[in-house]
């Protein structure tokens, strides 16, 4: 029969989390710190839309001086460290076929050089793998999410410099020969292509330590040693554990031209270039021929070894996996109104989209634009690993949170989602953003909630931590249960 359908019945449901943000134990059982423990929270009125990512070397060394009163939310996070036996009984409750989350690599190589791993930290991610295989729920498993040991990042200036391969090349050989019973989907980098937006956030980079270079030239440089880890990466994963499969993560920036200027179409697909850049290494191992006349325009010259080109070609990725959250709107006519200003400089409105609180602008159909392009251009399976509506929560006085907003966002995507895999698209799975709320990436705030697990928790770190469901943890179970058909 001529059907066409849905999801199958190994779709792989889930919810996506990263070290820093959930946590917490910073400093604990030999932990070193790592980059994303640097970074303080600055309220709202101070910082306006802007986001807080970036640290500079000063800054680092006056906060290890004990110089400054700031507070470090990512050192805390959600105190998953000590509670995951009952978050995970929840995702459980909520049906989750997969988990995604992330190693702090610092926990397993404190200062990211070390002669030896770190015995606890290994510990401690082989009880959280036991306990999700305990109701059968997949690790999906990011060995790098925010999280470069900082001990790299003063010592090497982080990816920035090619030593830092062969660490994280012995670091991923280390989990990959302790967990390959236990663990068999892995991503390498998360949103590789944020080094270019924020070198020490994607690589533990810091710019003022390289003189009379730009941020670019430094970004793509760092982004290289990424690359060629990567490949490297998925070589040993292959080897190590059989039938694993290793996928790149891409913060996808679907891109639009504003009017049907030929102008306007010229420059959405160069910034469309420059985002999927980053898969078409990844996927085709090799540098696209686009990169020549940008590198060349923005004097950037990549060092590159004599094997690296055949390392890249030799190990691609298994399949593509991205976060979407937007799409963003440019136009060569200066006429219209800057609207993304906390995320991408030079995005418009979109007229026919609604913002989130945060200025990210709302667009379902643009996750199946994206879904059929990546299918398109790569062939290969894809994963949508984070996708969610940061929005502020308010608790009812009798504890209820009726977070319909989210809920409709979820059900908008899913329902997107839906018609590209009838578009046959090759779908493995969906793990929605913080399916327990947690600490901002971008701004380090805790009321930027992505849940349908409350924490309580506010912006200066007061609160019983106690989780509670949110009305959209029945609904995304039941989105579970039925695979998708009742949204
Ligand atoms: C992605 C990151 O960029 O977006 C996550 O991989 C992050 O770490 C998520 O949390 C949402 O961003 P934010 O800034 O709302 O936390």
């Amino acid at each position: 029969k001529n059907e066409i359908t849905g999801f199958d019945s190994h779709f792989l449901w889930g919810g996506a989390t990263a070290a820093n943000q959930v946590e917490g134990a910073f400093d604990k059982d030999g932990k070193g710190l790592s980059t994303a423990d640097m970074v303080p929270y600055i309220p709202k009125s101070k910082r306006g839309m802007n986001m807080a990512m970036d640290v500079t070397s000063e800054y680092i060394e006056d906060v290890l001086a004990g110089k400054r009163e700031d507070r470090f939310p990512k050192r805390d996070g959600v105190d998953f460290y000590h509670r995951y036996k009952e978050d995970i009984a929840l995702f459980a409750e909520l049906g989750f076929k997969v988990f995604r989350l992330s190693i702090n690599w610092a926990r397993i190589f404190p200062n990211g050089d070390d002669a030896k791993p770190n015995e606890k930290g290994l510990q401690f991610y082989e009880n959280v793998f036991k306990e999700l295989k305990k109701y059968k729920i997949e690790p999906l498993v990011t060995l790098s999410h925010y999280e470069t040991p900082l001990a790299l990042t003063r010592k090497y200036n982080g990816w920035y410099s090619r030593d830092v391969i062969g660490f994280f090349t012995r670091y991923a050989e280390t989990v990959f020969t302790r967990y390959k019973d236990l663990v068999k989907y892995w991503l390498t980098f998360n949103e590789i292509n944020v080094m270019t937006h924020s070198p020490y956030t994607g690589g533990g980079v810091l710019i003022d330590r390289v003189p009379n270079k730009t941020s670019d030239q430094i970004a793509y440089q760092a982004v290289h040693h990424q690359f060629v880890a990567s490949a490297i990466a998925t070589k040993l994963a292959h080897e190590i554990i059989p039938g694993s499969q290793v996928g790149c993560m891409l913060a996808r920036m679907q891109t639009y031209p504003v009017t049907n200027h030929p102008d306007d179409i010229l420059k959405a697909q160069r910034d469309n270039d420059l985002n999927l850049f980053f898969t078409d290494v990844h996927a085709k191992g090799e540098y696209p021929s686009y990169m020549n006349r940008f590198f060349a325009e923005n004097e950037i010259v990549i060092e590159k070894e004599a094997e690296d080109d055949t390392i890249l070609k030799q190990y691609p990725v298994d399949f593509i996996s991205f976060s979407y959250y937007m799409s963003i709107s440019v136009t060569t006519h200066g006429d219209h109104e800057d609207t993304v200003g906390n995320l991408v400089k030079g995005a418009v409105k979109n007229q026919y989209l609604e913002s989130s609180d945060w200025g990210w602008q709302i667009d379902p159909k643009g996750l199946r634009v994206t879904l059929r392009d990546f299918h398109n251009r790569y062939g290969k399976p894809l994963f949508i690993v984070e996708n969610g509506l940061g929005a502020y929560d308010t608790v009812e006085t009798d504890g209820t949170i009726k977070d319909t907003y989210r809920m409709d966002y979820l059900k908008q995507h899913i329902e997107q989602m839906k018609e590209a895999v009838k578009d046959g698209v090759n779908l493995l799975g969906y793990t929605a953003w913080g399916p327990i709320d947690l600490i901002s990436m971008s701004t380090s705030e805790m009321s930027k909630r992505y849940g349908f697990i409350y924490v309580d928790q506010d912006d200066e770190g007061n609160g019983t931590l106690n989780r509670s469901k949110k009305a959209s943890f029945a609904w995304y179970k039941n989105v579970i249960a039925t695979n998708g058909e009742e949204l």
